[in-house]
């Protein structure tokens, strides 16, 4: 039988997404249905291994759902890569009584949860990032919301371009992976989208594209890069030689990250801080909470790292369609 659970710690990591705060909001109202007591673990991996630990009350989660960012602050944690930092961290668990973490982000984080797992501490995993980068899920909270967040920046970019009849280069966040730009180019009615997963042409597939846009009647023109494909001051550059255009150029960056979280990503996390409690409770642990064909599911987290995540063909198709490549 599993030990009882009577403390879980909370904690945020990595790049911050809007609907952290939800999840955070959840794990909280989780725990005090089960009368199970919930700390806060503030700064990330950072605040296991220094001890930034304190319980939580109803006034830290209240009206939080709503918020960006992560009221436990988040922090990237070189330290805790180290068997002393993992060390700490679990001697901070023993000194705060911890029986289980949520710990809320990305690849990174999961990889410090794999590691204190191997410590002997329970910990569940739930996906926050932007990217949409975890394999083992369909879905990762604060990705609705950065989309939406790009879309109304594309959108605004659109009309002063479509007024100077000028060629637009937007650079989009997501690390080495092109879910968001492939999703927000689509969203957008971009010329062209660059992204990692699919090798292009970039004389038939933009130069000659822009070309036989200008030739159509088109006057201005929106290309959408992910940050792990190019940098969209180089494609600028590029198209400015081929077409000679001046284009200019827009670095979305971390606006992407802020901003009140869309009802996906809300009710999302609000899920996942439900079923990551629970799971903990259950006497689970070392697993990621995720989301296949629509529900909730639990994956060990070595196997969830160990998987690749590709754009899903449909969207592939789907856009090669819409930008007009025939390879
Ligand atoms: O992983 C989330 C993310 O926003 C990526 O899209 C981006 O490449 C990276 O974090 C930026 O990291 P930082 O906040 O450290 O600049």
């Amino acid at each position: 039988m599993s030990k009882q659970i009577k403390r879980i710690g909370v904690l945020t990591s990595g790049g911050d997404a809007p609907g952290m705060n939800a999840a955070v909001r959840a794990v909280y109202r989780t725990c005090v249905n089960r009368n199970i007591e919930c700390l806060g673990i503030f700064r990330g991996w950072n605040g296991l291994i220094n001890g930034d630990v304190r319980r939580l009350t109803q006034s830290d989660v209240s009206h939080i759902i709503s918020r960006g960012g992560t009221v436990l602050y988040s922090a990237r944690s070189p330290e805790f890569k180290t068997e002393a930092g993992q060390q700490k961290a679990v001697n901070t668990c023993k000194l705060f009584g911890i029986d289980g973490i949520v710990a809320i982000g990305g690849d990174g984080t999961f990889r410090g949860a794999l590691a204190l797992s191997k410590h002997g501490i329970s910990v569940v995993g739930i996906p926050g990032t932007i990217d949409n980068d975890i394999a083992s899920t369909a879905y990762t909270i604060g990705f609705d919301t950065a989309a939406n967040t790009a879309v109304e920046c594309i959108d605004k970019l659109r009309d002063t371009m479509q007024s100077h009849e000028r060629c637009s280069v937007v650079e989009i966040m997501g690390r080495d992976a092109g879910h968001l730009a492939v999703y927000v180019g689509l969203a957008t009615g971009a010329t062209a989208v660059l992204v990692p997963e699919l090798p292009i042409d970039f004389e038939r597939d933009v130069i000659e594209k822009i070309r036989a846009a200008r030739l159509n009647g088109f006057t201005h023109y929106m290309i959408v890069v992910a940050e792990g494909a190019a940098k969209a001051m180089e494609v600028a550059e590029k198209i400015k030689e081929g077409t000679g255009l001046d284009p200019r150029v827009t670095v979305l960056g971390h606006i992407q990250r802020g901003g009140s979280p869309t009802a996906r990503d809300r009710v999302t996390a609000t899920r996942m801080g439900y079923y990551a409690v629970e799971a903990l409770a259950a006497g689970k642990t070392n697993r990621i909470i995720c989301i296949r064909d629509g529900k909730n599911i639990d994956v060990d987290i070595e196997e969830a790292l160990s998987m690749h995540k590709g754009i899903n063909q449909l969207d592939l198709d789907t856009l090669k369609t819409m930008t007009g490549i025939n390879d």
